[in-house]
């Protein structure tokens, strides 16, 4: 069963129960955009995502809402060219959902034996995680591991996964790439996931170029914002929340010139206001009763 994270946090900071226009950029299977659209009879929902089956759930869940929602197949990133109206509210709730993740065929999870796929859009023509273990040279494997991953041993899981391919083994799945992690890291017993997690997460970065996008979209979502309107992101991983608090900083009219320069040529203005100085975190009882939402925080800027 899926949960949204921090509903009722996101519903206050979006101000929903005002009514308008809200665009929730990654509508997964419709948890926040349900809340939303019950929180208010004015309210209306834009629901992109770049995965199908999530919209074709999310459809079914939102039915009952009829014209208050409309549904969008769409890389986020493409949100000028989505959204027509200046929206009151922009949500992303970043990464993967538990449909992907629980899918035992796509290769999200080493908890099922599925090729190394990992494309949020299959449709999309992009590569798949086995095709990058097949493609890249060691270099970049280990620095997808070590910047994604935050992994320490990446090189030596990289060694071994390009010694498979010249030995005419590549690794294809899932099990095949938990495995060959395993017996690279040293096992330490502190650990609490699975040794594998971090390679997994950044293979799933990487084919889906999820960080690459996200500093442009979070200057595109705020531009198109109306005034007063409110742009919210949940991030899943310090890497996104890195990215989430310098761009919001930037926005807010932080200058990022050399110290010394005597003129400001960076073009740094001030366009929204942040209005959580320190990112929320789920209360401990939604930590209890959800486990995915245990490593979100959620940041949140108001247009001016
Ligand atoms: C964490 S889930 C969202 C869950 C949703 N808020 C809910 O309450 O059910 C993230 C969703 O965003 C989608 N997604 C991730 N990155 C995307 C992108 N760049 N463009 C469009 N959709 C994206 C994924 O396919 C996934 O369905
Ligand atoms: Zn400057």
């Amino acid at each position: 069963m899926h949960l949204p994270v921090m509903p009722e946090e996101v519903l206050r900071l979006l101000n929903v129960s005002r009514g308008g226009l809200y665009v929730d950029c990654t509508l997964g299977l419709g948890g926040h955009a349900e809340a939303t659209l019950a929180a208010s009879d004015t309210a209306r929902v834009v629901g992109i995502d770049q995965d199908d089956s999530a919209l074709r759930l999310a459809k079914e869940r939102l039915d009952r809402f009829g014209e208050r929602v409309r549904f969008v197949k769409s890389n986020f990133s493409a949100i000028r060219e989505v959204v027509e109206e200046e929206p009151d509210g922009i949500l992303a709730d970043l990464g993967v959902s538990s449909l992907q993740l629980d899918s035992d065929t796509r290769g999200f999870s080493f908890r099922f034996d599925a090729p190394l796929d990992m494309r949020m859009d299959p449709a999309s023509g992009g590569r798949t995680a086995a095709e990058l273990l097949e493609e890249l040279d060691e270099t970049e494997i280990a620095n997808i591991i070590y910047q994604y991953g935050e992994e320490r041993h990446s090189r030596r899981i990289a060694r071994r996964i390009v010694e498979k391919r010249k030995a005419g083994e590549p690794v294809t799945t899932t099990t095949e790439l938990a495995e060959l992690v395993k017996r690279s890291v040293r096992f330490n017993p502190k650990d609490k996931i699975h040794p594998a997690t971090r390679t997994f997460q950044a293979l799933r970065i990487a084919v889906n170029g999820e960080l690459e996008i996200l500093e442009k979209f979070i200057f595109d979502a705020a531009d198109i914002l109306k005034t007063d309107g409110v742009l919210a992101i949940i991030t899943f991983h310090s890497l996104e929340d890195r990215i989430v608090k310098q761009t919001f900083q930037r926005l807010a009219g932080k200058c990022i010139c050399p110290p010394r320069q005597p003129q400001c040529t960076c073009g740094a203005r001030r366009t929204v206001e942040i209005v959580t100085k320190k990112p929320i975190i789920p209360t401990e009882d939604e930590q209890r009763q959800n486990p995915r939402s245990r490593s979100a925080k959620l940041r949140a800027c108001r247009k001016l």
